[in-house]
């Protein structure tokens, strides 16, 4: 399933840039949950077409890496970044198999964690973010909201159809349609609350807790995603390696 985005790449990239979810709801809450980033280093693990990695440069971050599994969606994020001189090292690894690529004051996994197949591939990609992070330093992830009820409000007309899980157990396989123009469809696994979070703590990380998604607090925002925040398809999620003794 990580490969899909091989094929997708232009279509996620017009798609994220253009889904005003993503914009008011979700990377308002990434940048609340993360804080200042003003003169630190960031590690962006599944970038994408470096849509984390570029805001968080114009926001001060004196240095960013991105990293996707994704040949093509690194491309995307190149191409987007031309020109703009932003400085973000872009890198195409596998978040279970990640090298040491710094010590990094945060890491950002827009996405990630609902990619890996099994636990066990889980558990890597926490161990190799835990290895880039700095002591003390947090990692801040965005990922399906494992507790979205199918039936609930819909989020149609936010753009969103959540497919119910097609089999509700750990692992199993579900859908995302992306109702934009074209639209497209994300396959990816649906995983647990308590399996995040145990997966995080073998991992090493402390200080777990899950963000429910806020909006932007202009009044019209609030009114317009009331039903969306009510019934969310995505939740926010941050940790902490320890610092040192
Ligand atoms: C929904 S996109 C999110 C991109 C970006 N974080 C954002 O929020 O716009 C998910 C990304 O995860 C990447 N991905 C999936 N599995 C991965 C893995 N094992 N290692 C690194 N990246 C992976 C995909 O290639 C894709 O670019």
């Amino acid at each position: 399933m990580a490969m899909q985005y091989d094929k997708i790449s232009d279509a996620y990239s017009k798609a994220a840039n253009q889904f005003v979810f993503k914009r008011v709801v979700e990377c308002y809450t990434v940048l609340k949950v993360l804080g200042s980033v003003e003169g630190k280093s960031v590690l962006d693990v599944a970038c994408g077409d470096g849509y984390y990695a570029r805001l968080l440069r114009q926001r001060g971050a004196a240095r960013v890496v991105g990293v996707d599994v994704s040949e093509q969606m690194i491309k995307a994020a190149r191409e987007r970044d031309a020109g703009a001189e932003l400085g973000v090292e872009y890198r195409v690894h596998d978040a279970a198999d990640l090298p040491v690529l710094g010590s990094f004051d945060r890491v950002t996994a827009a996405y990630l964690l609902n990619y890996a197949s099994t636990r066990e591939q889980m558990l890597r990609m926490c161990q190799g973010m835990f290895a880039n992070l700095a002591p003390g330093g947090r990692l801040v992830a965005v990922l399906p909201n494992a507790d979205f009820d199918p039936p609930g409000p819909s989020s149609v007309k936010y753009g969103i159809v959540m497919r119910p899980p097609e089999d509700r157990k750990e692992g199993g396989a579900t859908t995302l349609d992306l109702l934009v123009d074209p639209p497209i469809s994300i396959r990816f696994f649906y995983w647990s609350r308590s399996t995040h979070e145990q997966v995080l703590a073998e991992a090493g990380f402390g200080d777990i807790h899950w963000h429910p998604l806020e909006c932007s607090p202009e009044p019209e925002h609030v009114e317009f995603w009331r039903d969306y925040l009510g019934n969310q398809h995505s939740i926010a999620l941050s940790c902490r390696k320890p610092p040192l003794a």
